[in-house]
């Protein structure tokens, strides 16, 4: 029962799933934007939360505790920290952390690890796994799948875009800074970051809702990075949407 609710941080990532939906049925609350309707046979409710951890915690909780969704998917850009990854490649959360909590001490005394807080999260642990049932048909339904190279314009690496999954990191930062990049990196073994993955996840641990972190890289998180959309929104927009549409029998 239920259902699937998808969350996008910018208008450019939401259109896509919206020009989807066989009718569309706005609710306005909180001053968020919430579009019922189906995709391909199925029950969506798709929402701009907007960016950064409280709007996705926020649109998270009013998706599960009002529009009743069974299961919630993030999809949107990320920025690439593991350099062995291409502006296009598609990042699915095996696991996500808030970097930007912990401890910090202007002596360099450091009790906890990176990331971590006693009693952050509820599992108290660093960070939060995806629902395993539920990855494993992930990759399953995704195995089959190729993705059109990205343009030479929009970044692209010249080749289909790989489809990884592997950790993903959430802070209320755009990262555009080689350092923190390489640190990010280094010390979370991560390979990408952005700014709601981790808030929503937390949301739906809260609630027992299993949930999906889809990423396509944007930028590579470093000195040059910015987020230029109109060099490349309608193609990293249509590989959001293809998975999606992939995964949708399997969420
Ligand atoms: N989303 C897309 N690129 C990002 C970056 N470099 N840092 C944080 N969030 C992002």
């Amino acid at each position: 029962g239920g259902p699937l609710g998808v969350l996008c941080a910018l208008r450019e990532e939401l259109a896509v799933h919206i020009a989807e939906l066989d009718h569309d049925e706005t609710v306005d609350v909180a001053g968020m934007r919430f579009h019922r309707g189906r995709i391909d046979g199925q029950e969506v409710v798709l929402v701009l939360a907007g960016m950064g951890k409280v709007n996705a915690a926020i649109a998270a909780t009013l998706l599960i505790a009002r529009f009743k969704a069974r299961c919630l998917v993030f999809s949107g850009v990320a920025g690439g920290l593991d350099p062995a990854l291409s502006i296009g490649d598609v990042i699915i959360a095996e696991h996500v952390i808030q970097h930007d909590a912990g401890y910090t001490a202007a002596d360099g005394f450091v009790p906890y690890q990176p990331g971590f807080l006693p009693f952050f999260n509820p599992t108290d642990a660093l960070g939060l796994s995806a629902h395993a049932a539920l990855l494993a048909r992930a990759r399953l339904a995704l195995e089959a799948l190729t993705l059109a190279p990205l343009s030479q314009a929009a970044g692209g690496a010249g080749r289909a875009p790989g489809i990884h999954f592997a950790r993903i990191l959430t802070g209320d930062q755009f990262v555009a800074s080689e350092p923190l990049r390489e640190r990010l990196h280094r010390e979370f073994s991560a390979a990408a970051v952005e700014m709601e993955g981790a808030a929503m996840a937390q949301v739906c641990e809260a609630f027992g809702v299993p949930w999906l972190v889809i990423r396509v890289l944007s930028d590579l998180a470093g000195r040059d990075s910015h987020m230029d959309f109109a060099a490349f929104g309608a193609e990293v927009s249509l590989a959001c949407s293809r998975i999606l549409r992939t995964l949708l029998p399997v969420l």
